[in-house]
């Protein structure tokens, strides 16, 4: 399928091009990132950041995973993505400079919307996210989109070294209000 953008008040998602490769090596030297998504290893180099552009290519070719660059002001401040494999689910980041701003809500909310518009013929029934246990800012911010808590588990992708970590789990279904839910391990 061919990359389509989405628009918030703030920001503007489009898919990643060779011209971000500089921004995403330089959000992806922070330590957080690789502690908390397996794929992002240090050293980060340039070359690590053009494959992931080209992952994400591929990904919106097949269909089976959307990545959009999450741009405010014209800058590359993260990415989020809904992969669509086993089952429907969203993961994110953002460069360390640009959190605190509420970001990430207002770009997921844009995925969910587009995801579960009645008239998207890709549309589905409803999207997953998980973190690993402990990663309260990921988890604040499923939860002020408004998907449910669903407790913990093995995550549903190994890390590097093939081991599904205990991780939190939630899920919103397109039915669902976008009002925060009770239930959450964290304030
Ligand atoms: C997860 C991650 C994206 C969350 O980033 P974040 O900065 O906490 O999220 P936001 O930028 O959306 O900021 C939310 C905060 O900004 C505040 N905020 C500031 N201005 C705001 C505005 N205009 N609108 C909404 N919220 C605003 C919110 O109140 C919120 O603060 P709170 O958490 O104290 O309530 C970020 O921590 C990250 O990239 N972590 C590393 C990678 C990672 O763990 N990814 C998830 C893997 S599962």
């Amino acid at each position: 399928m061919d990359s389509f953008t989405l628009a918030t008040p703030r920001l503007k998602l489009s898919a990643p091009t060779p011209d971000d490769a500089g921004a995403i090596r330089e959000h992806c030297q922070d330590p957080l990132l690789s502690r908390y998504i397996p794929a992002i290893t240090q050293p980060y180099t340039l070359e690590k950041a053009r494959e992931f552009i080209g992952f994400a290519e591929e990904g919106w070719h097949s269909g089976t995973e959307l990545t959009w660059g999450i741009r405010a002001a014209g800058d590359l401040v993260g990415v989020i993505s809904l992969r669509r494999v086993t089952a429907d689910d969203i993961g994110f980041w953002l460069g360390a400079r640009h959190r605190g701003h509420g970001y990430m809500p207002e770009a997921v909310g844009a995925v969910l919307d587009w995801a579960f518009d009645p008239s998207n013929p890709l549309r589905v029934e409803s999207v997953g996210w998980e973190c690993l246990i402990g990663n309260t800012a990921s988890a604040a911010v499923a939860r002020k989109c408004g998907f449910t808590f669903e407790g913990e588990g093995p995550g549903r992708r190994a890390d590097s070294s093939g081991e599904h970590p205990l991780s939190w789990r939630g899920r919103i279904w397109a039915a669902d209000s976008r009002e925060e839910k009770p239930g959450w391990p964290v304030v």
